[in-house]
């Protein structure tokens, strides 16, 4: 049987008969270290397949979509092997280049397979994914910019086609500075033919931890962190060892849960410079900060006030913690209008928080969230990683029980979720339904 580590993979599916029940009420207090993160580490396994041979992947987080990528790089060929929070990933000469739909499908970053896949192997049959379920999240940058580096690109029976001999560089501008697309056409372009100029990337610190670490691996970037890369075409890279960045995400989610509960969280292991705008919100709502190079403390005496927030690409408020300040507005002193840029059907999770008595309105891109000074305790699903965390979160103030339904997709993204908050103080148990 396939298996990572000493974890066989039919177990870590049956997580999702699994559901969390959580007693609202006390007080979070103590110390967490972040992991490394999801939206970085996948992206890093896919990198790998760029080079034949043997990288190393360290702070790797133990969440199940690392098991999936872990899989489909099996399936390609690949040998995969992780201990503890280290991954190793041999890539052999000739990889396969077709990810199918039964893995794609569980997870909506296989995708980053594509690029490397062409770049390497001069094709690219990849399944069009499915995942977070937040809303039609397209592909068309990528596409448009693999076809502007000399790809023919297919959608045929369910599948992106991709083939290319040789990619050439070129000049994109992406209509949005879109992490995916940023992703795909970067690991495209470092292996083609001349000098691409993509404008108007994404700048989330997982994109400068994939440059950095191609980079490492031989390829020629210049601009990393700013809205413009340069890359000049390299003819082969060479395998690396990495340490994966922090996951700012599960940092900023800790902090909401100790403001929430008004408790005092030390969380290290992470940039707070990643999380300026969250945590600036926060303490408008009243909490108390100190930040270290690696970390930060939060602590919470009063009934939070509520903060508006707009979700932008970094570095404007992450759309990845919205459904978490929609829980905190939710219990906290005041109104506030939260709008929703990137992923539309992000606000969905808010019927179920309303079955815990919050007072959301929402119209089109914006969300009205009256505070309420008590939230109480009922049966909720989680529909994608984030809304299940605010879920937990509203949980964890909300009177009586609360029992989270769906919790395979925070398994998704939250390593050790219930471990660190029973180790924090609350009153959660992951119970077989
Ligand atoms: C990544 C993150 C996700 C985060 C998001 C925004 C991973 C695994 N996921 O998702 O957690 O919420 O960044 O920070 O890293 N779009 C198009 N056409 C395209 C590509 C994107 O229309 O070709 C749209 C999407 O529908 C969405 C917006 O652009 O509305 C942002 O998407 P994108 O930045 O690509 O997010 P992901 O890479 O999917």
């Amino acid at each position: 049987m396939d298996s990572i580590g000493n974890r066989p993979i039919w177990l870590t599916y049956d997580a999702q008969v699994d559901v969390f029940r959580v007693t609202g009420g006390a007080p979070l207090e103590g110390t967490v270290a972040v992991p490394g993160a999801k939206n970085s580490v996948l992206k890093l396994m896919a990198a790998t397949l760029l080079a034949p041979g043997t990288s190393i992947l360290t702070n790797v987080p133990d969440i199940e979509d690392v098991t999936i990528m872990a899989e489909l790089l099996r399936r390609l060929g690949c040998d995969v092997d992780q201990s503890g929070d280290r991954v190793c990933i041999t890539v052999p000469a000739t990889p396969d280049h077709r990810a199918d739909y039964d893995l794609v499908r569980k997870m909506r970053a296989s995708i980053c397979v594509l690029g490397p896949l062409l770049a390497r192997c001069g094709a690219a049959d990849v399944a069009v994914p499915g995942g977070d379920n937040i809303g039609s999240r397209g592909l068309d940058m990528h596409v448009d910019g693999l076809r502007k580096l000399g790809a023919v690109v297919h959608n045929e029976h369910g599948y992106l086609l991709a083939e290319a001999k040789q990619l050439s560089g070129a000049h994109i501008v992406l209509e949005f500075p879109s992490v995916g697309a940023t992703e795909t056409l970067l690991m495209a372009a470092v292996t083609a033919k001349g000098e691409t100029v993509l404008e108007n990337v994404a700048r989330e610190p997982e994109i400068v931890d994939i440059c950095r670490m191609l980079v490492d691996m031989g390829a020629k970037v210049d601009g990393i962190g700013s809205s413009t890369l340069t890359v000049q075409g390299v003819q082969e890279l060479h395998p690396v060892e990495h340490r994966v960045v922090s996951d700012r995400i599960v940092a900023g989610t800790w902090a909401v849960a100790a403001v929430m509960t008004q408790g005092r969280v030390t969380v290290s292991g992470v940039a707070p410079k990643y999380l300026e705008l969250p945590l600036e919100k926060l303490v408008s709502a009243g909490a108390e900060l100190s930040v270290e190079d690696q970390g930060f403390t939060i602590s919470m005496s009063e009934r939070p006030t509520s903060v508006d927030i707009v979700t932008l690409p970094y570095p404007g408020f992450p759309t990845d913690l919205q459904p978490q300040f929609i829980a905190m507005n939710s219990i906290a002193n005041g109104a506030a209008l939260v709008t929703e840029n990137l992923f539309e059907a992000r606000f969905r999770f808010v019927q179920e928080l309303s079955r815990l008595g919050a007072d959301v309105r929402t119209d089109g891109h914006h969300a009205l969230i009256r505070g309420k000074s008590e939230l109480s305790g009922a049966p909720v699903e989680a529909t994608d990683i984030r809304a299940g965390a605010g879920l937990v979160l509203a949980g964890l103030v909300a009177k009586g029980e609360t029992i989270v339904y769906g919790v395979s997709h925070i398994d998704r993204g939250y390593a050790g979720f219930v471990d660190v908050l029973q180790k924090l103080g609350a009153d959660i148990a992951r119970v077989a339904e």
